[in-house]
């Protein structure tokens, strides 16, 4: 119970080690597995039969999320679902392709809708200190709901590699900054270490309860269209590929729906530890000790929900893929010009791969796929800024209305 009172109901689940299959009961302060180290699945013991979804956004689907509180909310989820023929047929695709335009969220990224469950969650435990690390979007995510929710937050950012939207967002909504060199895989194990020695609160995806926000991507794209063939999503961590092939599952065990779609992971070549092993048949990651990508939002060698997602991508009969930096940033500005969908670079790497795809004789004609732009282009400025252009400049009215004569 916390100290102003909010009632809090986890019941009905089980924590089963997403490693070693171990079941616990739903400790919100058990983030590991005692028995081997791996990180949770929250676990439905028996499928909910909903009576029809109310509202809107993620607490639309507050049937089938386990966390029962007053909720920290800003409306978060419930975004566009756009549909994307001119990016279709300019990659080689013959499939039916549609973007979950997860930028609409109310700080720019998927995140919120993990985050409004995690601080709801925080906030009903009565805790006082969260921490988050973060390539960027959870620290911006989780800097905006601590705020809401009046916890005070600490965030553990790669110092020098965050994208500076998302730095701006965590600075504005008050959030304290402690910045390790490094990469993300470092900040990770320093918040890792702060949980077990210090007590802070974690708001990263290690938090299995956070992902249960984040499976309502695919209670909206099943709303909307039912299941796609394929759902295509950047990975870095692992827990939004798995967190969205654990809401179709859901679905299933519910008897809304009788097939399931393949999850298509994507990551950047330069930080693959999953797509790496599993181009070569491997059942482990790859670890990585220096990842390395433009898309600095997916800069992770050592994901830590990579036995989930690599179980999402098998058990649906998908696949992994890895795109090269410049095919990111290629992709980031056909979603652009030829769709007007602003995607920060992670946020186009789905739309990177679908040549790719093609070429593996996936996304066929009669096929729909649902790619997750999962942040938004403001994110990272200097990215959008790199983007080739033709600014024109003129010292007066008089010779700009000129220019404009010779265009
Ligand atoms: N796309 C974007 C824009 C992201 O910010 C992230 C993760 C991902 C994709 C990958 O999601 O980790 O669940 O596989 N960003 C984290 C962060 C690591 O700190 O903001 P994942």
């Amino acid at each position: 119970m916390g100290l102003v009172g909010y009632r809090l109901s986890l019941d009905g689940v089980i924590l089963r080690c997403s490693v070693c299959g171990a079941a616990y009961e739903p400790d919100p302060w058990l983030f590991f597995c005692p028995r081997c180290g791996g990180v949770f699945d929250v676990v439905l013991e028996e499928p909910r039969v909903t009576r029809g979804f109310r509202g809107r956004g993620v607490w639309r689907y507050s049937e089938l999320i386990p966390v029962k509180t007053q909720p920290v909310t800003m409306n978060e989820g419930g975004t566009p679902l756009i549909p994307v023929p001119r990016l279709a047929e300019e990659s080689g695709v013959g499939a039916e392709l549609y973007v979950k335009y997860e930028g609409a969220n109310p700080t720019g990224s998927f995140k919120d809708r993990g985050m409004t469950v995690a601080v709801s969650l925080a906030r009903a435990l009565g805790v006082r200190r969260a921490a988050a690390a973060s390539t960027g979007n959870t620290a911006a995510s989780a800097a905006a709901y601590t705020a809401r929710a009046g916890i005070g937050l600490t965030l553990v950012l790669p110092a020098g590699k965050v994208a500076k939207g998302k730095l701006g967002q965590s600075i504005l909504h008050g959030a304290r900054i402690l910045e390790v060199e490094g990469g993300f895989d470092e900040a990770l194990s320093v918040v890792v270490e702060s949980v077990k020695r210090y007590g802070y609160y974690p708001l990263n995806s290690f938090n299995a309860w956070r992902l249960e926000g984040q499976k309502t991507i695919a209670f909206e794209v099943y709303e909307e269209i039912g299941v796609p063939d394929y759902v295509i999503v950047p990975v870095g961590n692992g827990g939004n590929i798995s967190a969205i092939w654990k809401g179709f599952k859901e679905l299933l065990e519910a008897g809304l729906i009788d097939k399931l779609p393949r999850m298509i992971g994507v990551q950047a070549a330069g930080a693959a530890p999953l797509a790496d092993a599993f181009l070569q048949g491997l059942d482990h990651p790859l670890f990585k000790d220096h990842p390395e990508t433009r898309a600095t939002a997916i800069r992770i060698g050592k994901p830590i929900n990579w036995a989930k997602a690599m179980r999402a991508v098998r058990e649906s009969g998908g696949v992994f893929v890895k795109v090269s930096d410049e095919e990111i940033m290629k992709a980031q500005r056909m979603l652009a010009r030829l769709e007007g969908i602003g995607a920060e670079p992670a946020g186009a790497a789905g739309a990177a791969a679908l040549a790719r795809l093609a070429a593996q004789g996936l996304l066929e004609k009669g096929e729909r796929a649902v790619i997750v732009v999962t942040g938004h282009a403001l994110k990272d400025p200097e990215a959008m800024m790199e983007a080739p252009t033709e600014t024109l400049h003129a010292g007066s009215v008089e010779e700009a209305v000129k220019l404009l004569g010779l265009h």
